[in-house]
């Protein structure tokens, strides 16, 4: 069946020049000139691709695109661009579409993206019709920051794939989440979605944990296991904290991803597995590649389709829609009566930097509702939080706590009357001299244990502690 193809542009000449080229590649073609006709259009047929000039005659382009979804989630939108338009409302346009193309159109260009664009629109007729009706495209993912637009942009485009995924973003962004979101509107909805958090196991369990083992692989291996790959079959594995999996482990896992099959410790035979992978981490992994803690032919193998999530506090507009998400979340979870949020807390809560990320923030409401006895959430409900300017979140995740720790000294520093170009030295003096002197008291002052274990020469170290008076 051939793919239905709406060209909307008042352009005449390149109207038909673009459906003359699209009918000899085999597509039907529609043609409209305006705002409203190419709206009725829509709304009467199931079109599957839409060229769409983002300067239609009376329409203003963006309007339009959220107008034509409303009518027809499924199509993919093709934006066309002519010189001139404003590079603000083309990348607004580009979080709603498909892709773009600029004018003049070339027409290698236009036959590859709009055969691409069919192909996704047809992936996400077959996903949407194996789920249920009232299937949201963006689960319970909310916030309407053009960040979050673009990466719900890449959840779509990663969903329709079957490409390996890698989520990138500090703690507390919502990895997971979109992890499970890539996984419910792919076509492995109705299969096993299974979860490993390289970070949690031992190295020494992990392996035979990811690929299974055979009867008698080690001393307590009494029984032969399926791995956690092969659990996952015909659907979806999302490896937690990537960065943490021991560099031997990495090798195999590499082998995975070219083969598609696993091999059981202490057995020869191979599985064949049909998984889709989705890997997460909240380090960079590219100065893990560059301590030789991660194999960058392995991050390559990952990096197919990468999506970042920005810390909440470059998107503080997401916080109002947040906050009422988890509120109400909450209530229905814990049965509370309704209950209000004083505007006052909402505008605190959106002045603090959250190191947290969401999941701060997911806490302290469910605290705060906790403290309530009222009907109406105020800032002391939210104590310690809105007391300090940035405290330290939970326990655990030292980059945060680090990164908090940082930001409000580097802010009390620029504020006070010290001396400029001295910051680089004091914090290295406030994070060297105590790691050194915990380090030294747990090998008993021994040295060249401490420099074994710190992975720095002997010889500097030592020159450090004299510096710091550690030593004599
Ligand atoms: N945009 C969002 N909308 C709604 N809920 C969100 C959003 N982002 C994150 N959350 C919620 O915040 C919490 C933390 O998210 P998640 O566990 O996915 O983060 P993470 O990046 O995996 O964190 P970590 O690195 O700590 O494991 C979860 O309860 C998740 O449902
Ligand atoms: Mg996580």
């Amino acid at each position: 069946m051939s793919n239905l193809v709406l060209i909307a542009d008042d352009d005449d000449s390149l109207r038909h020049i673009l459906a003359a080229t699209l009918e000899k590649a085999g597509y039907e073609t529609l043609k409209t000139r305006d705002g409203a006709e190419t709206l009725a259009c829509v709304k009467e047929t199931n079109v599957d691709v839409i060229l769409l000039d983002i300067w239609l005659g009376d329409a203003n382009g963006l309007e339009l695109i959220e107008n034509i979804q409303q009518y027809n989630s499924t199509a993919s939108i093709i934006i066309i661009t002519a010189h001139g338009t404003t590079q603000t409302a083309i990348d607004a346009a580009k979080q709603r579409a498909y892709g773009y193309l600029t004018k003049p159109i070339d027409q290698k260009q236009l036959l590859d993206l709009v055969s691409r664009a069919a192909a996704a629109t047809n992936q996400t007729k077959t996903v949407k019709t194996s789920t249920s009706p009232d299937f949201d495209r963006h689960g319970k993912m909310v916030g309407q920051s053009s960040a979050m637009q673009e990466v719900y942009l890449k959840i779509g485009r990663a969903a329709v794939s079957d490409e390996t995924v890698l989520v990138l973003g500090e703690s507390g962004t919502g990895k997971e989440l979109v992890a499970q979101l890539i996984h419910q509107n792919s076509r492995r909805v109705h299969n096993p979605f299974v979860v490993v958090d390289c970070g949690a196991m031992p190295s020494s369990l992990i392996e035979s944990a990811l690929f299974g083992h055979v009867k008698g692989a080690y001393t307590d291996a009494h029984s032969a296991r399926k791995g956690k790959f092969q659990q996952a079959d015909s659907g979806t594995i999302f490896l937690d904290e990537i960065a943490e999996l021991p560099i031997e482990v990495q090798m195999k896992l590499l082998r995975v991803l070219q083969e598609r099959e696993v091999e059981p410790m202490g057995g020869t035979e191979t599985h064949a597995v049909d998984v889709r992978i989705i890997a997460a981490t909240n380090r960079r992994l590219e100065a893990a590649i560059a301590q030789k803690s991660f194999r960058e032919d392995l991050y390559y193998r990952l990096n197919v389709i990468p999506i970042s999530l920005p810390p909440l506090r470059e998107r503080k507009e997401d916080i109002p829609e947040l906050v009422d998400l988890f509120t109400r979340q909450f209530v229905e979870e814990y049965q509370l009566p309704e209950i209000g949020i004083s505007t006052e807390v909402v505008k605190q809560l959106t002045t603090y930097d959250w190191p947290g990320n969401v999941r701060e923030l997911e806490n302290a409401i469910k605290r705060a509702l906790v403290m309530c006895s009222g009907q109406m959430l105020l800032p002391e409900h939210f104590d310690p939080i809105l007391e300090k300017p940035t405290p330290l979140s939970e326990p655990g995740d030292l980059n945060t706590q680090v990164h908090a720790m940082l930001q409000a000294h580097i802010e009390q520093y620029m504020e006070s009357d010290a001396p400029l170009g001295e910051l680089y030295a004091e914090i290295r003096e406030v994070f060297e001299k105590p790691l050194f002197k915990i380090v030294l008291e747990h090998t008993n002052g021994n040295r060249s244990k401490a420099s074994d274990i710190l992975g720095i020469n002997r010889n500097t170290l030592h020159t450090k502690l004299v510096e710091y008076q550690l030593v004599s």
